[in-house]
């Protein structure tokens, strides 16, 4: 029936990713049979037990080879035994930087106030999204070290940011501000008052940018002022732009007053490419195995996936799905406590489809 056969690479990766991933092809496969869309998958095995047999991460032929697929579907990276770092840049960052991956989009949604450790917020106070540059910024990896190992030893860590990186990442927010057409605000949260090198490029380009967008409010926040707000007043937001680093930073806290780290949800956005989606949270060795892991996450996750593919009607009907086994199924959305297994979540959320 389906006219377009996507091809979905499938990571799985480390800890309690092939656990949440395997409900989230579960639901996909339902979502498929009732809005008609074709799909293959094939899985791609880049984790931790991978590079403890190996020494193997993401080569450069992988990315080539990932660069044929519609999608990639990712789980989790980080492994117990692997030193940290190894395969975060080697798995993750590698992916996002390799395939261009420029936005990493965060939305930051309550879907029951009963889960919110914020006092008295309703589901509604709770709705924005956050546009995180994904390509750039203090995760470039540029530094040195001098007389390392010595007294006199100096770290120096780079924000490495271009104007045409910066300017992609902010006209990519206006433009989302714009179709999603909420409260038609966009924030710019960074560091103006310290951060005097490389937040003026940004509120530059910012002010310029935003010329072309009339009908989009604008506004601007320090970073650790957003965190605030997260708390105090988090209706105040619709759509935030920021850098990297602040970006990974919020968006931990947007996930706990979304309801915690088994509801969050990203995808990492080549516009003109190949992107990838993932729950938000970690691998989550303690958990493994024990089919207690929430899945939600990988699940919202696939429902970006459909939405970016262009199956806008399945990519909602999975988030509706998801809303109503939230407001009336769960007891919580932590690991072991949702009074359902990994595995049921899962059901009960295609048998809401
Ligand atoms: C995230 C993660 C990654 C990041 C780590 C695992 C490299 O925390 O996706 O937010 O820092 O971007
Ligand atoms: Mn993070």
């Amino acid at each position: 029936m389906g006219e377009k056969m996507y091809k979905i690479a499938v990571i799985p990766g480390d800890g309690t990713g092939p656990e949440v991933i395997r409900e989230g092809l579960k639901v996909l496969e339902a979502a498929g049979k009732i809005y008609k869309f074709a799909y293959e998958t094939k899985v791609f095995d880049f984790s931790g037990e991978r590079y403890l047999k190996t020494g193997k991460v993401v080569e450069d032929k992988d990315v080539g080879e990932l660069k044929k697929y519609s999608a990639i579907y990712l789980g989790a990276v980080g492994h117990p035994d692997v030193k940290p770092g190894i395969l975060e840049t080697g798995v993750l960052l590698k992916l996002r930087f390799a395939l261009d991956q420029y936005i990493n989009l965060r939305p930051v949604k309550l879907y029951n106030p009963a889960f919110c450790p914020l006092k008295d917020k309703k589901a509604e106070d709770i709705d924005f999204v956050v546009v995180r540059e994904n390509s750039e910024g203090l995760y470039k990896g540029m530094g040195e070290f001098k007389d390392k190992g010595t007294k006199d030893e100096v770290a120096i860590q780079i924000s490495y940011n271009t104007r045409k990186g910066v300017e992609r990442c902010i006209r990519y927010a206006f433009d989302y501000c714009r179709k999603r057409n909420k409260g038609r605000k966009l924030t710019l949260c960074g560091k103006t008052n310290v951060l005097t090198y490389a937040w003026d490029l940004w509120q530059r380009t910012f002010n310029e940018v935003a010329k072309e967008y009339p009908d989009i409010k604008t506004d601007y926040a320090h970073v650790d002022a957003t965190c605030m707000w997260f708390v105090k007043n988090p209706e105040w937001f619709d759509v935030i732009v920021t850098d990297n680093m602040f970006g990974d930073i919020i968006t931990d806290l947007g996930a706990m007053i979304q309801g915690g780290m088994g509801i969050a949800a990203g995808g990492n956005i080549n516009p003109q490419g190949v992107s990838m989606f993932e729950p938000i949270g970690g691998s989550t060795p303690k958990y493994t195995g024990k089919n207690v892991i929430n899945p939600l996450a990988a699940i919202c996750a696939a429902g970006m996936m459909l939405e970016t593919l262009g199956e806008e009607k399945a990519g909602r009907a999975i988030e509706d799905a998801v809303i109503k086994v939230v407001s009336t199924k769960l007891r919580s959305l932590a690991a072991g406590k949702m009074g359902y297994s990994t595995m049921e979540v899962g059901d009960l959320v295609a048998e809401n489809l």
